[in-house]
């Protein structure tokens, strides 16, 4: 099968609007990511308007339980977690999304300072801090639409503000283990004199991590194939999404779901005027989502110059929040 190549401006006699850098930047990575072997992607392009949105629909499904686990772990323990933190504290909230999360912590919190949500969709970010301001109006609140995963660039704390890190829904398992420990050092040195209030996924039976990530209403299949409706769109590549299957499946040795799109037939993908044959079977690999111990993430912590404190857990131990100190 051929596809379309990438560089054509239009798709159907409507013109492409102009590509912006971060167009520029997707177009890039994604003919690389056909040039790899194995083929891969960073599932940071899952998430535009549509891909958001399917990630709040995965998030409400019976087989995903990390959203539901860690928030009822929020709800249990966050005067707990509020002690920590203290009164006065600037908090950043790293891949904020809906910022429907925090709200759990504000409504306990002893006289917040400031709320800065950074996630790397500016648009998802403007409708969700303008919800946030209407409920919470005495609170300054300072989106900033940032690729958090590659620079933490902060605006300088103001003295006596103890600044904050709130990282739930184990997004660090999206990272590499160099990219966890790397985020990790860059929170401490960000938080110096604060804290990181961080939620990870922990290991469980397998059973339950396949279903979460294989549904039955096809939601994380649509979400997974949404990164080549994504290309169709943005870049008007001719990706045929009929032409691609959605694999999720635990990597036990590795302590990680992976997410892959397993072409179903032998095609050749034009991206920027070059070709790329995909056999039947053959995949790209689009996220790890990687899974913890308790001591495994201490430990981690610890390489990173933070200093672990409390970490509360479900009944299940499914799902865990840790409080690590920053350095001072
Ligand atoms: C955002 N992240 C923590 C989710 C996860 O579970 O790794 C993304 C996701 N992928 C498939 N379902 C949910």
């Amino acid at each position: 099968m051929l596809t379309r190549p990438m560089h054509l401006t239009e798709t159907d006699g409507t013109p492409m609007p102009a590509r912006t850098p971060e167009h520029l930047a997707f177009a890039e990575d994604l003919a690389q990511a056909f040039k790899l072997r194995p083929r891969a992607i960073s599932p940071k392009y899952f998430y535009d308007a549509e891909g958001s949105k399917l990630f709040e629909k995965i998030c409400e499904l019976p087989e995903y339980y990390p959203t539901r686990t860690e928030r009822g772990i929020l709800l249990a323990h966050r005067v707990a977690m509020a002690a920590e933190i203290g009164a006065d504290a600037e908090i950043v909230e790293f891949g904020a999304g809906s910022c429907e999360k925090v709200r759990l912590l504000l409504d306990v919190l002893e006289r917040p300072h400031r709320y800065r949500p950074v996630d790397i969709s500016a648009e998802h970010l403007a409708c969700a801090v303008d919800g946030l301001r209407k409920d919470y109006p005495g609170l300054d609140v300072q989106p900033l639409a940032a690729d958090y995963t590659q620079r933490l660039v902060l605006p300088a704390a103001e003295p006596g503000v103890r600044r904050v890190g709130f990282f739930p829904g184990s997004t660090l398992g999206n990272f590499t283990p160099a990219q966890a420990l790397q985020f990790l050092r860059r929170a401490g040195q960000a938080l110096r004199g604060g804290g990181l209030l961080l939620g990870v996924d922990l290991v469980k039976d397998p059973q339950v991590l396949h279903a979460a990530y294989n549904d039955s209403q096809g939601v994380t299949a649509a979400f997974n194939l949404n990164l080549l409706a994504r290309a169709n769109r943005e870049l008007g590549c001719g990706f045929a999404l009929d032409a691609f299957a959605h694999s999720a499946f635990y990597n036990a040795p590795l302590q990680r779901i992976e997410m892959h799109l397993v072409s179903r037939c032998r095609q050749n993908i034009a991206l920027d005027g070059q070709g790329h044959l995909m056999d039947e079977g053959e995949t790209l690999h689009t996220e790890n989502s990687h899974k913890f111990t308790i001591d495994g993430l201490r430990a981690l912590a610890l390489q990173a110059g933070l200093q672990p404190g409390p970490v509360w857990v479900d009944e299940q131990r499914w799902f865990s929040v840790h409080w690590l100190r920053a350095p001072d």
